[in-house]
């Protein structure tokens, strides 16, 4: 069995890395994939003041739960492989770390992301979630432009 994991934050970036997935391994039956979306830690300075001018917004776990629903679904679709070879889940983290301790721990053969992701930047070539993951991971990575 080769393990690949497939790092998604729902973008445009994450979803051809996924059709180019398929492209290539599609048809090996022996490919298992992970579709992986890290929730990343809220980076708000004061959550307190934040909460007090957002009273109506939804509790950050079920904002959260609808982020990365959307983005694993995206992802899983763009994937298209038969269920049976296909797993998701979704994290809350930082999202680098949790891309490489998840590649650890579950010793995947491939890491799989977009070169850029869901930010608006376009200065730096690699976004940093996937610059992170290549400078830190053990196995291979493939970064899908
Ligand atoms: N939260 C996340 N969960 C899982 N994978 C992610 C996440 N964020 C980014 N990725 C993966 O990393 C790739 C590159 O995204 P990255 O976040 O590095 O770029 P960016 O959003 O353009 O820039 P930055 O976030 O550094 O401002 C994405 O296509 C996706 O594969
Ligand atoms: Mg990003």
């Amino acid at each position: 069995m080769t393990k690949v994991l497939l790092a998604t934050d729902g973008s445009a970036h994450s979803v051809r890395a996924a059709q180019a997935l398929r492209a290539l391994a599609g048809k090996d039956p022996s490919v298992h994939v992970t579709v992986f979306h890290v929730v990343p830690l809220p980076d708000i300075p004061n959550p307190a003041a934040a909460g007090a001018y957002l009273p109506a917004a939804p509790a950050p776990d079920t904002y959260a739960e609808v982020q990365a629903s959307r983005a694993l679904t995206v992802t899983v679709a763009a994937l298209g492989l038969p269920p049976d070879r296909v797993r998701q889940y979704h994290v809350i983290g930082v999202p680098g770390e949790a891309i490489l301790a998840e590649a650890r721990q579950g010793k995947y053969d491939l890491i799989v992301v977009g070169r850029r992701g869901l930010s608006p930047l376009r200065e730096l070539f690699l976004g940093s979630v996937s610059q992170a993951v290549l400078h830190g991971a053990s196995c291979p990575v493939l970064i899908v432009p």
